[in-house]
């Protein structure tokens, strides 16, 4: 008798978990991740936001100023986005993880087809 054994292998999909974010230059990107009681938000692996006990700190020199908390909502934004200011950003809170991808792109009036139109170029 033989015995065919059969494996199935389980193919893990590498499915990104990173969502999208953009926002204009001097405008702002609201974080969609709330942080309620306590947490971090890091720029490119490096905290710029700690939240304790409803506290909120910001520990980036580049973000002074233009981070704001809403203590009730959770949210976080960042106000008056550079070109500097794309890249990986991460929310731990709660023992979650949320990762960012942040796009900013420069609004600007072209001319098409002898109209003048906005265009958000990166
Ligand atoms: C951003 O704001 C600065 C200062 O107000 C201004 O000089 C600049 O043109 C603005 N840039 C864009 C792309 O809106």
């Amino acid at each position: 008798m033989k015995i065919v054994i059969c494996v199935t292998l389980l193919c893990v999909a590498g499915v990104s978990s990173v969502q999208e974010l953009s926002g204009l230059v001097n405008g702002s990107v609201e974080i969609p991740t709330a942080v309620k009681n306590g947490g971090t938000l890091s720029y490119n692996k490096n905290i710029i936001v700690d939240i304790t006990n409803g506290k909120v700190s910001v520990v980036g020199a580049e973000f002074a100023g233009r981070i704001k908390w809403n203590s009730r909502t959770g949210v976080l934004s960042i106000s008056d986005l550079q070109m500097e200011d794309a890249g990986d950003y991460e929310v731990q809170a709660d023992n979650q993880r949320s990762e960012y991808q942040l796009t900013v792109y420069k609004r600007q009036t072209q001319s098409l087809w002898g109209k003048n139109v906005q265009v958000a170029l990166q």
